[in-house]
């Protein structure tokens, strides 16, 4: 059994609006009639996988019950942070709730992501499982297909091959312009999914091993947990624990790491040119969401998540439109980045 643990703690403001500080991209159905956390959820159930364990911030509770309950899983369980570690923390109170069974596998999935191709991502995880089972952590690598900076990269004893764990020698996390150019084509990089197959007391090894300061609060916030209306809420102790990400906590520090190949249409959808490029397109171009009309347009983005509302573009190119109740976003999309910017001027102006 695999133990499915998400990350639901983020708010991903580069999707503004509809990805709010209250709504954040994991809830919202982006892509299609489910959240992005559902889809997940859904990816992670089934055969071979066990209740999956959601870790989230209390504003987010609710919707992560209700939207697990929504698709029909009954049996998730939500754990609370009482304040936001970001996913270092989160990871190693989740190893230590499962520490009874130290030889369990547990598979960390980020709930905000896509994955077009689920068949070849549970081939992708059976081919980790080997791995984790000989004690690896294993990484799941995306081939890059340009510079990005806000990535990790695996680099590789050789080139993958496909149906192969790889060696990992090297994980670099968010690297600067300069090296993760040089990287992404390298050949022999991968970008890291954030997506991660381990067992429970590699986990928990790991952190004692590279960041052995988090795990007393870890622990204390686990052991004074309290049942809270089916919720399981973390102490307070886990304020102390240091504000870091698993990636610069663990990953860039780990030896034995592994990478399973991923190929499966994977995208975290960063920003709206990207989920433009997850989305249904027509010969165009043109990715139509909710009551919108385009009239020649081309490689454009028109959203609307009012039913009672209709968006129209004519004439558009490269275009990203995403009309809310109470506020609409016009951008380039070649600048899609810098929404994320625009929303932190916005937030600091009250
Ligand atoms: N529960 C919880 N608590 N979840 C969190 C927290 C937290 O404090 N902070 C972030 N998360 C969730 C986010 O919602 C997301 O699903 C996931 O953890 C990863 O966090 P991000 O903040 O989105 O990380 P990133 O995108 O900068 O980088 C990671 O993902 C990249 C791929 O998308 C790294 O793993 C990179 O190496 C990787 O390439
Ligand atoms: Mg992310």
């Amino acid at each position: 059994m695999i133990h499915p643990v998400i990350l639901c703690g983020g708010s991903g403001t580069r999707l503004w609006p509809s990805s709010r500080a209250a709504f954040p991209k994991q809830f919202s159905p982006l892509l299609g009639a489910e959240s992005l956390y559902q889809t997940t959820l859904r990816r992670l159930s089934g055969e071979g996988f066990a209740a999956p364990l959601v870790m989230t911030a209390a504003d987010f509770r609710f919707l992560a019950m209700e939207q697990a309950a929504a698709i029909g899983l009954m049996d998730a369980q939500v754990m609370i942070e009482p304040v936001g570690r970001n996913t270092a923390a989160a990871v190693l109170v989740a190893a230590l709730s499962l520490a009874s069974d130290p030889e369990a596998l547990m598979l960390v999935a980020p709930s905000d992501h896509v994955i077009a191709d689920v068949t070849a991502f549970h081939a992708a995880v059976e081919v980790g499982v080997e791995a984790a089972r000989a004690g690896r952590l294993v990484t799941f690598g995306v081939p890059p297909t340009r510079a990005e900076t806000g990535y990790g990269y695996l680099e590789l004893l050789k080139p993958a091959t496909e149906g192969e764990a790889a060696e990992v020698t090297r994980f670099v996390e968010k690297p600067d312009a300069a090296r993760a150019a040089e990287m992404a084509v390298s050949g022999r990089h991968l970008w890291n999914a954030g997506v991660f197959l381990m067992r429970v007391g590699d986990v928990i090894a790991a952190f004692e091993r590279y960041a052995p300061e988090l795990v007393a609060p870890c622990r204390a916030a686990l052991d004074s947990a309290a049942e809270d209306l089916g919720f399981l809420r973390l102490g307070p102790e886990y304020a102390e624990a240091e504000d870091i990400s698993i990636d610069f906590a663990v990953m860039e520090k780990a030896d034995r790491l592994a990478a399973a190949p991923l190929d499966a249409g994977w995208s975290d959808l960063g920003a709206w040119d990207a989920l433009w490029e997850a989305a249904e397109r027509d010969a165009n171009g043109v990715a139509i969401s909710g009551p919108a009309i385009a009239k020649d347009c081309r490689d454009t983005l028109l959203r609307t998540e009012e039913p009672g509302m209709t968006l129209i573009g004519l004439g558009l190119d490269r275009i990203v439109a995403v009309a809310m109740r109470d506020a609409v976003l016009v951008a380039d999309m070649d600048r899609a980045q810098e929404v994320k910017g625009l929303v932190a001027e916005l937030k600091a102006a009250g």
